[in-house]
């Protein structure tokens, strides 16, 4: 059995936030009508791949930010999250503010638990790695940020880090950066984040910066890195360049494995969010002719064959 296959057996303390605002400008005009993360990644829509990574880590509970045109159909789309047992709430960003503006406006859902913090174009195939990730997260006691090598560093938010976890220093796009490690979409917080947010002023870009706010838990020492792995990917969908290419590696890991990347109801399955008896008429009220119907139909067949 994989590590993304095992029930949780206890309930990690994190919230999500799945923050799926922006213009999508960089993917005009396909995001003329339409919301970036309503797009196509290969099978299934952008939204599902972050989605699917905080179910992998176990949380239920997530909270999706998203703009007053797109929320509605990313509701219309996902519901209330009941049917794949998850608690899904939603909340409009009126103006693209920046990422550490979600964290304010999940002031109320965060109230006094952790929380995750995920990009709605950013997608991750972590394998085994989600283990390290449980290591380090359980025992947060500030902010927890990833690291992935890239080749393009000045394009993200950049981390030098010593031994492991120790970070050194957090820049937003550097002209000069200290290391390939790219910053990812992807961040765990305490609950005193919201007070942090709240307290920072708007960058040149008037944008509340997420380096910024992670800059805050480094001054005081309360921010690790987990680096991710050689073998794990991390990919922006923001363009359409790493749009194509998140699909054509989706598609290329799908096809050779015969399995799914963030099926969010397979993932809701193994995690013990529903039972098989919810999952097989979750499929059925699913429309027929679809691949993903298929998919989903066969594990049906396969574990009521278990029972
Ligand atoms: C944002 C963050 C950056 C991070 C990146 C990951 O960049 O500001 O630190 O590395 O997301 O996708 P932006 O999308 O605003 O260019």
């Amino acid at each position: 059995m994989r590590i993304h296959d095992k029930p949780m057996k206890n309930k990690i303390p994190y919230k999500g936030i799945l923050l799926a605002g922006g213009a999508g400008k960089r993917l005009y005009p396909m995001t003329r009508v339409f919301s970036k993360q309503l797009l196509p990644v290969y099978d299934k829509p952008m939204i599902y791949y972050p989605l699917a990574t905080l179910m992998l880590f176990g949380i239920s509970e997530v909270l999706i930010i998203s703009t007053p045109e797109d929320a509605p159909n990313i509701e219309k789309l996902l519901g209330d999250g009941s049917n794949i047992g998850l608690k899904l709430s939603y909340k409009v960003q009126n103006h693209p503010n920046g990422i550490a503006e979600a964290l304010v406006l999940g002031d109320d859902f965060i109230g006094n638990d952790n929380v995750c913090l995920i990009l709605g174009d950013n997608i991750f195939y972590m394998g085994d790695q989600l283990n390290d990730f449980f290591k380090i997260i359980w025992k947060n006691e500030g902010a927890v940020i990833c690291g992935y090598h890239v080749p393009d560093p000045e394009r993200y938010g950049i981390v030098e880090f010593s031994d492991g976890e120790h970070v050194l220093s957090i820049e937003e796009k550097p002209k000069n950066p200290k290391s390939n490690f790219a910053v990812v979409g992807l961040y765990f917080y305490t609950p005193d984040v919201v007070k942090k947010a709240k307290a920072l002023k708007p960058s040149s870009r008037k944008e509340l910066e997420i380096t910024d706010l992670n800059k805050e838990y480094l001054q005081e020492n309360r921010i690790k890195v987990l680096r991710m792995c050689r073998g794990t990917a991390w990919m922006d969908a923001g363009t359409p360049d790493s749009l194509m290419d998140a699909a054509q590696f989706v598609q290329m890991i799908e096809k050779r494995q015969g399995l799914k990347i963030s099926c969010i109801e397979e993932i809701a399955l193994n995690r013990g969010f529903i039972d098989i008896v919810q999952f097989a008429k979750l499929v059925d009220n699913y429309e027929d002719g679809s691949d993903y119907k298929r998919y989903l139909s066969k594990i049906v067949g396969e574990r009521k064959q278990n029972v």
